[in-house]
């Protein structure tokens, strides 16, 4: 059981309840469930009805769809502190992607009325989460320009980054990546093959740009990686 005290604390991180004072926080946690799935499992399934907004308090999940060939797409990785789910409660159309575990994970589940309810009486939580939409807008444009304009390597390069960015430690300027995506994982996340995965971050641990650790993946230099490839 997770204490009343210890989610609001990690309320407290979460940037689009910034503005919300303890009571608010806690006045949404009584209104909400903690609810708990294990890596694989799905949570969201695109086109269903949807009423619940999900803050992730602990894991990893990845927003995928289905292209014309039942391939997956990812279009987004998720971690600690993030939310979706929004979309559906926002505008009562149909859940727009999957979400599904790629760890344990354990979430707060918001009821979408409660969400709206805050959205109207808290003018500073709208704007966090216009920047919120700010930011996921621009990933996904430089998502588009990567995988309509680079070759193989620039578009390893880039989910690295994005990868990086999304869920990766910095530590003293090495970035850590945990092992928890499978290679056609990343190679979905990248719009690319698993084999053009696999030759390409070879590729970069022979030119010391990476290591990797069983499947965690370290960046040795983020900045210089970054440098390199052009990316921010
Ligand atoms: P909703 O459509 O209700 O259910 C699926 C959720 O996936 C959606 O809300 C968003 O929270 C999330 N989602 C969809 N597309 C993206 C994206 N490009 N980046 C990040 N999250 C997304």
């Amino acid at each position: 059981m997770v204490e009343q005290k210890d989610l609001v604390r990690q309320l407290e991180e979460v940037s689009i309840f910034e503005s919300l004072n303890e009571k608010e926080l806690s006045d949404i946690i009584s209104r909400s469930q903690v609810v708990s799935y294990k890596k694989d499992d799905v949570i969201i399934f695109e086109s269903e009805e949807g009423n619940s907004v999900y803050i992730i308090l602990e894991g990893m999940v990845k927003i995928s769809r289905q292209n014309e060939e039942y391939k997956e797409v990812i279009l987004a990785i998720l971690g600690e502190k993030e939310f979706f789910g929004e979309m559906s409660v926002l505008d009562g159309a149909l859940r727009s992607a999957d979400v599904a575990a790629l760890s344990r994970v354990h979430l707060l589940k918001i009821d979408g009325k409660v969400f709206l309810e805050f959205l109207e009486k808290q003018p500073k939580l709208s704007i966090a989460l216009l920047k919120e939409f700010v930011s996921r807008l621009r990933k996904t444009d430089h998502q588009i320009k990567s995988i309509s304009l680079e070759d193989a390597v620039g578009k390893v390069a880039s989910v690295v980054i994005r990868l990086a960015n999304d869920v990766g430690r910095l530590k003293r300027g090495r970035v850590e990546i945990e092992n928890f995506a499978s290679q056609q994982e990343i190679a979905n996340y990248a719009a690319t093959s698993r084999e053009t995965i696999s030759r390409v971050l070879t590729m970069f641990e022979r030119e010391g740009l990476i290591e990797r650790d069983m499947n965690k993946i370290i960046i040795n230099n983020f900045e210089v990686f970054k440098q390199k490839f052009g990316s921010s």
